[in-house]
């Protein structure tokens, strides 16, 4: 089934919020390498290549439908933190944006009645879930 106009529009930026995540990570990244953190560091890589996983999971949607994906402009992510400590707040904040998002998504998709868009977000929603606690749970640890 065809996205709406609407929701076609909310998959195409969240395809830039999911790029956005990889460069954030990538930032991330960056300032535990500096560090000699290698562990976080290494961590932090593999969160910026899921990212890019869940931005090609949208492209591979899009292209399902029958319709075009967009690249629209990204935001510069920062290197600068105080602690490792801060990188994982950080992260947790930048995790709650997206799980918003893709709530958004899944209310646009009940709105179009669109079934087989719930079920591809349905993944999504797990997956924030997922994320949610396991930033929450290096808090906790750190
Ligand atoms: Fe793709 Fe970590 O949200």
């Amino acid at each position: 089934m065809a996205l709406s106009e609407k929701l076609l529009d909310m998959f195409n930026q969240q395809i830039k919020h999911e790029y956005d995540s990889r460069n954030v990570y990538f930032g991330m990244e960056s300032y535990l390498r500096e560090k000699s953190w290698d562990g976080f560091a290494n961590f932090f890589h593999m969160q910026a290549e899921e990212e890019m996983a869940h931005c090609r999971f949208f492209m591979e949607y899009i292209a399902f439908v029958g319709n075009k994906w967009e690249m629209r402009e990204l935001k510069a992510a920062t290197n600068e933190y105080e602690s490792v400590l801060d990188v994982f707040k950080k992260g947790l904040v930048h995790e709650k944006f997206i799980t918003a998002r893709i709530r958004d998504l899944y209310d646009q998709a009940v709105i179009d009645k669109d079934y087989h868009a719930q079920k591809f977000l349905d993944w999504y929603i797990g997956e924030q879930a997922e994320e949610e606690d396991n930033f929450t749970k290096w808090i906790a640890k750190l």
